[in-house]
């Protein structure tokens, strides 16, 4: 980039700046004058587990395993209590996680329990996943979907709970009087079906009723506090989370966990530009306008901390002090703005938008199997950034989602007014009887999963190939392989015409395979109604769900809900049953219709369940709690082994640089600057709310300032060993200079620790040469 030092580029700047104040003078008027009429609070904190070892959760490939960060994982919570009756309240969470998952739930419940007493329920709480297929496995408490991260992974399963906890602490802390904004809108370009031969085999006249075969709606709830003002927006849009393809090894948030930390990016600099307005002594275009200063409110903060935590020693414990690097603006009591990208009726949605192609010939693959020449391997999706890598077309589609959510957050005008209610139970879905629309009377089916299953989907093909009980599995599976079981025949015939390649509700060695106890739950806040289901619903099922409760809650209500209530699924909720199709793409049994646990009718149960709960909640009935899902947390296999200890080869200490910058290198922007360090394995601190990775910036008065953290998109945190079994490691830090960059003097450091044979965890930084930036 050219340097922008001429009057004209100077003037223009200033005018663009100028524009943008007023506008955000006027949208932030306009937006405060809201009554409050509910108590809302919202939280967010760091739930990344290790990034190391742990197979990543999503794709099962048994080779993915974690090897460092790309961005940190988020637990965001919101909390909207009645101010009339404050016990009356719901609690939504959304992690930057594969899925939500009933052991998770479970424990997170007992800890809000022994906290708030009986506030926080499995009655009103939803805790939903984003479905990134790149974070840390291990924390599910059923066989089947631990098996290739070597059984359960206490770490990664301490990181969720220990952070959805603290999010909820915030969000609790900041329960205030203020508004809830609501708005919908279309948003195009960001999935496409992918199994788009299942979908066409609902019937015509359904399929008339809409012009896409996935959902395009994306709809936004938007937190004003009384005298804060914004202090959040969550919106639900149905999107898988495969952007990463499977052979990342890095932790990410994928397309959701990226718009949100995009967003919520984007509004920090917002405020800062609406303090600058407000505190004219700031306002100096002489040191470069806006972004500048940007700058400089951020890091003031931010050394303060971090001198004072780190006190220059070595060995200080590190955790905690790096965050601070998007902290709120210095003397603010608001705390940070919390966007979250939440996700829907997921089931057979794919955000590898240019469709899939055989990578052998580069032809479309086979339109009713997904395959290319017979095999199901080489079909592959393409994302938008296609030949580019996935990084790009992560980006992309982050992109997209952010945006459209800022458009809606900035338009929103209809309040959320009405009632709190909240309705849920447990059901034994192995074994609901159904009444069909046409009369007849029908069973569910515990668990199964069809042949379809091992191939995989065209995001990540090929997943599973355990089907004989082989000895090249891992030590979990030869364990558990054994326990393989026949399916009765009367489970044939109910799972039919599904072949079956494992009868998962059928095997409970050594504990159970696959859920049948289940949580459905309904949220709602005046014309905002939230479903809990703890499946990826296709979108037709997720059509068919939404219709059933909103005609349900019209019909019972005798007039009091009008047709402005807006239902939305939250999918992958308080717990995992894999997905959840329609009757007719069961049928098909492509990968969704294999993976609907429950037979051809659980489409029909949900929608018989949830048309219950929804009449409960209008009549104000009880429901029955259903019976209580299991705890198996205690009972888990692991096989991961811990980290033994850490080395450095002779004469190297932990945080030396391996490759440094080049002597007085000069950067520019889209540069990549790349320093490695000797450290210790990831997994011994996970310096949660910290970072493994820092960029900082030199001040005029000497100081050095954080300026990226490996939260950032700009920054890459690597981590591999020289050998499988070597206790010597290294961190790659890499830093692709943004468009954004202010020019100076930067230098990266690299935070860790290691562990001896016998001894405790000890910390250390390393430190790169400085290095310049010019633009
Ligand atoms: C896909 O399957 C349907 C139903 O069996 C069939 O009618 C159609 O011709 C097939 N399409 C292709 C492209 O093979
Ligand atoms: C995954 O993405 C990487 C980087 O974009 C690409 O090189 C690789 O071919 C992809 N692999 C699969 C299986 O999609
Ligand atoms: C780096 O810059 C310094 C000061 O300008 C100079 O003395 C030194 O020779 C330079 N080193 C290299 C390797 O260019």
């Amino acid at each position: 980039m050219a340097p922008r030092s001429s009057i004209a580029a100077r003037a223009g700047y200033i005018c663009v700046f100028l524009f943008t104040i007023l506008t955000l003078a006027a949208t932030i008027e306009a937006q405060q004058n809201k009554e409050a009429n509910y108590l809302i609070g919202v939280g967010s904190y760091d739930i990344t587990g290790p990034a190391a070892d742990v197979n990543l959760m999503g794709y099962a490939n048994p080779e993915q395993n974690a090897a460092g960060i790309h961005f940190r994982l988020r637990a965001r919570s919101f909390i909207v209590a009645d101010p009339a009756e404050t016990n009356n309240r719901v609690l939504f969470v959304n992690l930057d996680a594969c899925m939500g998952a009933q052991s998770v739930t479970l424990h997170t419940l007992a800890r809000l329990k022994s906290r708030y007493g009986g506030l926080y329920t499995e009655k009103n709480v939803i805790i939903s996943g984003t479905h990134t297929h790149s974070g840390p496995g291990g924390y599910l408490q059923y066989v089947l979907y631990i098996i290739t991260s070597l059984g359960f992974v206490r770490q990664s399963f301490n990181a969720l709970v220990d952070g959805i906890e603290q999010s909820v602490i915030q969000a609790h802390e900041n329960l205030r009087p203020g508004s809830i904004l609501v708005n919908e809108g279309e948003l195009l370009g960001a999935n496409i079906n992918r199994s788009p031969s299942a979908y066409l085999n609902n019937p015509a006249d359904e399929r008339a009723k809409y012009t896409y075969d996935v959902d395009k709606t994306m709809v936004l709830a938007k937190f004003v506090d009384e005298e804060w003002g914004e202090v959040g927006a969550f919106n639900w849009f149905a999107v898988h989370g495969t952007s990463m393809n499977r052979t990342n090894k890095l932790i990410s948030g994928d397309n959701k966990g990226a718009a949100a930390r995009f967003m919520e990016d984007w509004y920090l600099q917002r405020s800062v530009e609406y303090s600058i307005l407000a505190d004219t002594k700031k306002l100096d275009f002489a040191s470069d306008g806006h972004r500048e200063a940007f700058h400089r409110v951020q890091s003031e903060q931010v050394s303060h901390e971090f001198y004072k935590s780190s006190g220059g020693k070595q060995s200080t414990k590190l955790s905690s002090i790096m965050h601070r690097v998007r902290s709120p603006m210095k003397d603010s009591l608001k705390p940070p703005f919390v966007a979250a990208f939440c996700q829907s009726n997921v089931g057979d949605t794919t955000p590898n938008i240019q469709g899939a192609f055989c990578v052998d010939t580069g032809l479309s693959c086979d339109f009713n199997h997904s395959t290319c020449n017979g095999q199901n391997e080489l079909c592959i999706g393409r994302g938008p950034a296609y030949p580019d890598d996935h990084f790009a077309s992560t980006k992309i589609i982050a992109d997209r989602q952010f945006k459209r959510a800022v458009d809606l957050f900035d338009s929103a005008k209809e309040q959320l007014i009405g009632k709190i209610q909240y309705k849920q139970t447990y059901v034994d879905f192995s074994n609901v009887v159904v009444k069909l629309p046409n009369k007849q009377v029908i069973k569910t089916c515990p668990a199964a999963i069809g042949f379809s299953f091992a191939a995989g989907t065209t995001d990540g093909p090929g997943a599973f190939n355990f089907e004989q009980g082989d000895n090249q599995g891992n030590l979990f599976w030869k364990v558990v392989g054994s326990f393989l079981k026949k399916p009765s025949d009367e489970q044939i015939e109910c799972q039919k015409p599904k072949p079956i390649l494992i009868d998962t509700g059928e095997m409970y060695a050594p504990y159970a395979w696959a859920p049948s106890i289940l949580p459905i739950s309904i949220l709602k806040i005046g014309q905002l109604v939230i479903l809990g289901v703890p499946a990826e619903f296709t979108t037709m099922s997720g059509r068919r769900l939404r219709d059933a409760v909103k005609s349900t809650l019209i019909q019972q209500s005798n007039g009091e809900i009008g047709n402005d209530v807006r239902v939305v699924i939250a999918g992958l909720a308080n717990g995992y049953s894999q997905y959840v199709a329609t009757f007719e793409e069961y049928e098909v049994q492509r990968y969704e219709g294999a993976s609907t646990l429950f037979g051809p009718h659980t489409l029909s149960a949900y929608i018989q369940e949830f048309t219950k709960l929804a009449t409960a909640l209008v009549k104000g009935n009880d429901v029955s709690p259903g019976p209580a899902p299991p705890d198996m947390v205690d009972k888990q296999l692991e096989f991961l082994p811990g980290v033994l200890m850490d080395s450095t080869p002779n004469g190297k200490n932990f945080g030396d640089v391996k490759e440094d910058v080049p002597a007085n290198a000069s950067y520019t922007v889209g540069d990549k600057v790349e320093v490695e360090f000797y450290t210790g394995c990831p997994r011994n601190d996970l310096l949660t709310e910290g970072t493994y990775g820092l960029v900082e910036l030199l001040d005029s008065s000497g100081k050095w300032i954080p300026s990226y953290d490996d939260d950032d998109w700009s920054t890459r945190f690597s981590w591999y060993r020289p050998k499988t079994m070597s206790p010597e490691s290294y961190a790659v830090i890499t830093w692709a200079i943004p468009q954004t960059v202010q020019a100076g003097t930067y230098r990266i450091r690299h935070f860790g620790s290691y562990k001896h044979l016998f001894g405790s965890v000890k910390h250390f930084t390393g430190t790169s040469s400085s290095f310049k930036v010019v633009t």
